[in-house]
């Protein structure tokens, strides 16, 4: 089935929701079970009564339904944040003693964690290019469990090799975790490639509207039961009104995605072209050095990328976000509004390189006038 189709239907099942097109919202703490004997099955793992709300609720499944689908998944587990669901999926393949091989180009947040609480708790981490390919089979050690990936990575954009990387990965039964926010799996479907536990940042492009923070878990099967321990253990659970929003949100992804990505790419050229732009990080332009892997392993863009000025220092910077009007100065992206930051990335990076004065500029597109947005840009590029 088409997606487009798909979206408006998953997870909905009116005939057992009193005829209501949308799942009812589930404020549960407690669920009451009908008997003990239900209870005690509900114990030993059997029967589908839900135990108690941290755990799930229907408003949940009906969450977890889509996404197992839209994923090709056969396990959802729905978190508090994007990044409550990464610490998920990583606690659920290392632990103390372990080795883990993280992307040099990972988002932020979760480098902090691994670098201010992974490692606190006795786990090896190996931070590595991005752009390694099959070669990080030369970092692997003896306790190598797992290898996280991003891509492209959402402050410099380098499109990853996983499916190289999955098959050296997976000859040593190495895990491969990925961030799939930027594709999501509309534009990309990871357990083709190879991945094994695959996370999404809900807060992003499936809530879409700035509402709200929400993170989902991924997996088949056969990795489910590790998630599953970590996710009860931990309580890191979401709220059924946000899990109701981003249902919500879900129903119209796939429109949005296209329209965010139509916008994107007609921005993208035009800054190419600027004489004051020196290049744009940006997978979907063919000039971009990952643009045949995103060709590849990916069905279209997301609207999130970054470019860089000539002779950019941080007052330029300034001055050309402060002459922005409708762009918003802020955090996250994947919403129906358009956002910039900007960064140096040489500060963030351990295995890598950058240029230590290199400023670059990130912009999430909305779903404004692409048209009206060139001429914000533009302004702000005179001024
Ligand atoms: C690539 C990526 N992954 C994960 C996260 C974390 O998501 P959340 O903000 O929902 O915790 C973010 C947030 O910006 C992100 O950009």
């Amino acid at each position: 089935m088409n997606m487009k189709t798909q979206v408006t239907s998953l997870g909905r099942h009116p005939a057992s929701n009193s005829g209501s097109v949308n799942p009812p919202v589930h404020h549960t703490s407690t669920l009451i079970f009908s008997n003990f004997r239900q209870m005690r099955d509900y114990e030993q793992g059997k029967g589908t009564h839900h135990g108690y709300g941290r755990h799930g609720n229907a408003t949940v499944d009906a969450l977890c339904e889509a996404i197992i689908q839209l994923e090709g998944a056969d396990r959802c587990f729905i978190t508090s944040s994007g990044l409550s669901a990464t610490i998920l999926a990583i606690q659920s393949c290392v632990g103390a003693g372990d080795h883990l091989l993280v992307t040099d180009s990972i988002y932020g947040s979760t480098r902090k964690y691994v670098m201010k609480e992974l490692m606190r708790y006795g786990v090896d981490v190996t931070f590595y290019d991005p752009l390694i390919g099959a070669g990080i089979e030369a970092l692997f050690k003896p306790n190598t469990k797992a290898i996280y990936v991003e891509s492209p990575g959402s402050l410099t954009f380098e499109v990853q090799d996983i499916p190289a990387i999955a098959k050296v990965a997976h000859a040593r039964d190495i895990l491969i975790i990925a961030d799939n926010t930027w594709a999501t799996p509309v534009f990309l479907q990871p357990f083709e490639l190879g991945i094994d536990l695959s996370i999404q940042s809900v807060t992003k492009y499936i809530a879409g509207h700035s509402d709200l923070v929400m993170g989902a878990v991924s997996c088949k099967h056969a990795h489910a039961k590790l998630v599953e321990d970590v996710f009860l253990h931990t309580g890191v659970c979401a709220g059924a009104d946000n899990v109701y929003l981003a249902l919500r949100g879900l129903r119209s992804l796939v429109v949005r995605l296209k329209e965010h990505e139509r916008s994107a790419l007609k921005i993208a050229q035009w800054l190419e072209s600027h004489a004051k732009v020196k290049r744009v990080l940006y997978p979907a332009l063919p000039s971009d050095p990952g643009h045949a892997l995103w060709k590849r392993d990916m069905t279209g863009a997301a609207s999130l990328f970054a470019f860089e000025l000539h002779h950019a220092d941080e007052a330029i910077v300034e001055a050309f976000i402060n002459s922005l009007h409708h762009f918003g100065i802020g955090y996250s992206w994947g919403g129906y509004e358009s956002l910039v930051i900007a960064y140096q990335p040489a500060a963030q990076r351990v295995a890598t390189t950058w240029d230590k004065d290199c400023w670059l500029i990130r912009l999430a597109i909305g779903l404004e006038d692409a048209d009206e947005l060139i001429a914000d840009l533009e302004k702000a590029l005179n001024s």
